[in-house]
């Protein structure tokens, strides 16, 4: 218990946590392994849960290519959750990773409950959206 504990206190995101929220989150929380070149899931599902990088690559990708490689410490999965939408698009394990999962209720509960957590994940929402826009615009350009 306290090794995960201790794990999750070296992700950003949830570094405004208390200590009593980072207990209560860990009883909610899986920490999950992948192996290299796994999809974990594909664009258009639908999605019931965010992901935090513990450790590994990934890669986000649609038809159209590569949209973002993301790195420890780097979350992913919010889009489907926060717009009540399928996966916007697929992502892959680029080597082994490890991601913490956290499913739709906690990730509400967590929203809801540390503003300062909700607010970077509607930033790193309303930026990713932005720059799929604008690679959409530039492809269709010509
Ligand atoms: P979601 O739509 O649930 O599933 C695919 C995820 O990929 C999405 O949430 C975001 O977390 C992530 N994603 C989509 N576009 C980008 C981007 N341009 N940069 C980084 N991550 C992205």
């Amino acid at each position: 218990m306290n090794l995960i504990l201790n794990i999750l206190k070296t992700i950003p995101l949830l570094q405004t946590l208390t200590e009593d929220e980072y207990k209560s989150l860990i009883e909610h929380i899986l920490l999950q392994y992948f192996p290299a070149h796994y999809k974990i899931f594909a664009k258009g599902v639908p999605g019931d849960a965010m992901y935090l990088i513990k450790s590994g690559t990934v890669r986000v990708f649609d038809e159209s290519g590569e949209l973002a490689t993301l790195n420890e410490g780097d979350f992913f999965g919010e889009m489907a959750l926060i717009e009540s939408a399928p996966r916007m698009a697929g992502v892959e394990t680029l080597s082994d990773c490890e991601l913490f999962v956290l499913n739709r209720a906690e990730f509400a509960g967590l929203m809801q409950k540390c503003p300062s957590i909700a607010e970077k994940v509607q930033k790193a929402y309303d930026d990713r959206k932005n720059e799929n826009k604008e690679n959409l615009h530039n492809q269709t350009k010509w």
